[in-house]
């Protein structure tokens, strides 16, 4: 047990978003968990070219300006996923704007892109060295014409990105989610590989965009649709969900607005990763969040379709500890089912019909 593991039950007495702000206190002084030693062979994986010395990554929203990103790969994770950033800084919606759901595992956020802009995070990016960081653009709430946000972004952060993100899935800034409509990816898709061309000439970022779990089936249809013919890189899925299972105990919190994650989350997004991997027949590499809080649950994503997989609120619940377990435990199921590698792994259910 590390000392931020001890620190858990102090930071769970204190309201959601001050604990949060504390943490990152706390992880720029050091004082974050160090995992030392390199990770078991088989977690090794290589997708989009680059080298992820494992396959677990902490998912969008922890590190909304790019400020902790050493300290949280020295938690043992394979990758940090930073943002969402907007191109102006902006202060997100009132407070309280978190709320723990903990008998469902679960949190509600309304947070509504609160981030200190791009120039604070390009400053950040531009000081760091070693490791896989995915860029996870917003748009401003104020703003009129979304593309040029998504591009502004990509001009100024691409250079620092191992991968870029077009996050058109949280449900807390209005009318977001609209963009995953197809005129309006195409739109985003197209201005941010003309913006990422124009600035990284030689070494071109992935582009990924990041879905709800909330779409219809002719919505994914749609986004995969666009993703082929537009030559996207990668689908992240998935964001919060804006839906309210009935299974919730904390019934007294459901009511709140905002994107709900954590354990209510993982069928569903881990069912429409299932289908985003059918339609795509395994050709686009899929990033599977949602739900995550064990090794099992990160194999039953890597099954599904997902060559890589981030967490975010299975953190704030067992604190960062769970990393290494994760990755302990994922490398037991592999080999238990005689998987040699993660890529052989990737999709695994789709062959076996299981
Ligand atoms: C407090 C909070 C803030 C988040 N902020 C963002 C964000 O800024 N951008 C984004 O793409 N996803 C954001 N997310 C969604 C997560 O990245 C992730 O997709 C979702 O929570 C499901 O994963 P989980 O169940 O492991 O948390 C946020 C989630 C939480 C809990």
């Amino acid at each position: 047990m590390s000392l931020s593991d001890f620190a858990l039950p102090f930071l769970r007495c204190l309201n959601p978003e001050t604990a949060h702000n504390l943490t990152l206190k706390a992880l720029k002084m050091g004082f974050g968990p160090k995992e030392f030693s390199g990770d078991d062979r088989i977690l090794h994986t290589r997708v989009w070219d680059l080298n992820f010395p494992n396959p677990v990554g902490l998912s969008a929203g922890f590190d909304k300006n790019a400020e902790v990103i050493d300290p949280m790969l020295e938690t043992g994770l394979g990758f940090v996923e930073v943002g969402s950033i907007t191109p102006r800084p902006q202060p997100g919606n009132p407070k309280p704007r978190i709320f723990r759901l903990p008998k469902d595992g679960a949190v509600i956020n309304r947070l509504g892109f609160n981030n200190k802009g791009i120039d604070y995070a390009a400053h950040n990016l531009s000081r760091h060295r070693n490791g896989i960081v995915g860029v996870n653009l917003g748009k401003n709430k104020d703003s009129e014409d979304a593309a040029e946000d998504y591009a502004k972004g990509t001009l100024k952060l691409a250079p620092y990105a191992g991968y870029l993100v077009i996050n058109v899935s949280s449900p807390n800034t209005p009318g977001l989610r609209a963009l995953q409509g197809k005129d309006d990816l195409i739109v985003l898709v197209e201005a941010v590989k003309g913006a990422r061309a124009s600035v990284c000439p030689d070494r071109k970022p992935p582009i990924l965009v990041k879905i709800a779990p909330d779409l219809t089936d002719a919505d994914v249809q749609d986004i995969v649709a666009v993703a082929q013919t537009t030559d996207v890189d990668g689908l992240i899925v998935s964001n919060t969900t804006i839906a309210r299972p009935d299974s919730l105990k904390e019934q007294d919190k459901a009511g709140e607005t905002g994107g709900l994650s954590g354990l209510p989350v993982f069928g569903p997004s881990t069912e429409m990763l299932r289908q985003v991997y059918q339609l795509t027949e395994g050709n686009i590499p899929l990033i599977g969040v949602g739900g995550i809080a064990s090794g099992h649950d990160a194999y039953l994503k890597i099954r599904a379709g997902a060559s890589l997989v981030q967490l975010y609120t299975a953190l704030i619940y067992h604190g960062p500890s769970l990393i290494p377990r994760i990755k302990r435990e994922l490398a037991e199921f592999l080999r238990r089912d005689g998987f040699a590698s993660i890529m052989e792994a990737v999709g695994a259910d789709h062959r076996e019909g299981a």
